[in-house]
């Protein structure tokens, strides 16, 4: 199964997985270390089932929500049916269907690690920002845990910061920072036999 079919075979129960392996204090810090304004428009690319959407429409933003999986973003419609808050589009890592120069804040929660490469995401995610704008990553640092490749269907087993450092210059954002945000991310494997939490990093970078 590819990461596409796996996200779609898991649309349905996707908010009670995601509240297992996160809470809700690595979106607000991560809003917080952003300054989101109200009445900004933020993309929110991997968005899934809405966990980041959520939280910028609850502090007034308008957001453009992309996913590779029309299964997940069904779902997120689902909670928005009311107001223009919300523009939903399928699209791929590689073509975000987002004119350049459009939004304030990229969000990015848990995606780049499904990425075939995170290099060229994040200059896609670039080329959306209008300048001054800011790039805002949420992932997992480094890890050993096998399973989420296996049963989670990662592509990457979590980043080195210093790679990631890289990357967002090699996109040309300017006062990059990779720091800790303080949360993890836990999974149990299937079997019971593994338990895997891993620290969440911060990335930012502005245009
Ligand atoms: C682990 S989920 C995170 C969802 C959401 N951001 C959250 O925090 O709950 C990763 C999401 O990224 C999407 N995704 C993975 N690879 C993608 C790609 N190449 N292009 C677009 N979306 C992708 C998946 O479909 C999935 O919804």
């Amino acid at each position: 199964m590819n990461s596409k079919k796996y996200f779609e075979s898991v649309a349905s129960h996707w908010d009670k997985m995601q509240k297992s392996f996160f809470d809700e204090n690595v979106r607000e810090k991560a809003f917080e270390i952003a300054q989101t304004q109200p009445g900004n428009l933020a993309a929110d690319i991997g968005a899934g089932t809405g966990f980041i959407t959520e939280g910028l429409v609850a502090r007034g933003l308008k957001v453009i929500a992309i996913d590779q999986s029309a299964g997940m973003l069904k779902v997120l419609k689902s909670k928005f049916m009311l107001g223009d808050k919300v523009d939903c589009r399928v699209g791929e890592a590689e073509k975000l269907p987002i004119e350049d120069n459009r939004v304030d804040y990229v969000f990015a929660n848990m995606y780049l690690h499904h990425v075939k490469s995170p290099p060229k995401a994040i200059k896609e995610m670039a080329r959306i920002l209008k300048p001054g704008g800011m790039l805002v990553i949420t992932d997992i640092d480094e890890h050993e845990f096998e399973f989420l490749k296996t049963e989670h269907h990662d592509r990457w087993m979590g980043f080195k910061r210093k790679d990631v450092e890289k990357w967002l210059d090699e996109a040309n954002l300017m006062d990059v920072s990779v720091d800790c945000i303080g949360e993890t991310c836990c999974a149990e494997s299937n079997s019971g036999s593994e338990k895997a939490s891993v620290s969440i990093f911060i990335a930012t970078g502005k245009k």
